[in-house]
């Protein structure tokens, strides 16, 4: 079972005022099968928190610790740059409220690019879980044609096709409409049980935290 531990990670930002510490401090795991919400307010620093769980930033305090599926524990926040994005393309998938699709790749593209990257024989695998999604019309449309809503399960697809460890989702309804947001948040929820990931959410909606098996607030 693989799992991520946030230690206390926190990244200092120099706000004009002095020095802010984002997030508060806080200790949780993330493991597979398991969903945490990170919850709270604007600027409370949940995008930062994915961002460390995700190698993207490094901590000033505390640590990011991630571990394998047969017992390796790999120090996400002392690793170098290129350990640490061949960490996050493997392990992790990145879910943005703006879905970040590659505007000149197809949506078939785009959901086969991490399999590519990784070298995976998983194509047809991954491909499939557009039908599954409802996209299978859009497999050969390009992201701009596409609704927000349609846009967004694109993106689920693409952040589950490498079978990453640990899904981020930051913000996933964010842009989109009550209807789609419940459609899409369904969604999102079950493939990732299906694909057996772990799933980190930042939300400030109560409605989608209370979803998780565990809440995480900041303030
Ligand atoms: N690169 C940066 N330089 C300085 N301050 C930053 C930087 N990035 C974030 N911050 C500050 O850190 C705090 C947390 O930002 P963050 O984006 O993580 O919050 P958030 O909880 O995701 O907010 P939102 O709900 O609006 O997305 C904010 O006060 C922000 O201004
Ligand atoms: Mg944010």
């Amino acid at each position: 079972m693989a799992a991520l531990d946030v230690l206390g990670a926190v990244k200092h930002y120099d706000d004009g005022r002095g020095l802010r510490r984002v997030p508060a401090a806080i200790e949780f795991t993330s493991a597979t099968g398991r969903t945490t919400a990170l919850w709270g307010p604007s600027g409370t620093g949940k995008s930062t928190l994915l961002n460390l769980m995700a190698g993207i930033l490094v901590p000033d305090e505390g640590g990011i610790r991630f571990r394998e599926d047969d017992g390796g524990t790999f120090d996400v926040s002392r690793a170098s740059e290129r350990q640490r994005v061949r960490y996050r393309r493997r392990h992790i998938g990145f879910i943005f409220q703006f879905f970040n699709l590659v505007p000149t790749l197809t949506v078939a593209e785009n959901v086969a690019l991490p399999v590519e990257l990784n070298r995976l024989g998983q194509r047809e695998v991954a491909l499939r879980r557009l039908e599954t999604l409802g996209l299978a019309d859009c497999a050969n449309r390009f992201p701009e044609t596409l609704s927000g809503g349609e846009q967004q399960r694109v993106a689920i697809a693409r952040a589950l096709a490498h079978r990453p460890a640990i899904v981020l989702a930051d913000e996933p309804t964010g842009n989109l409409d009550a209807d789609n947001a419940d459609a899409v948040t369904e969604l999102l929820w079950q493939e990732a049980q299906q694909a057996g990931c772990s799933l980190v959410v930042a939300t400030h909606n109560r409605r989608i935290a209370d979803r998780a098996d565990e809440v995480i607030a900041l303030a």
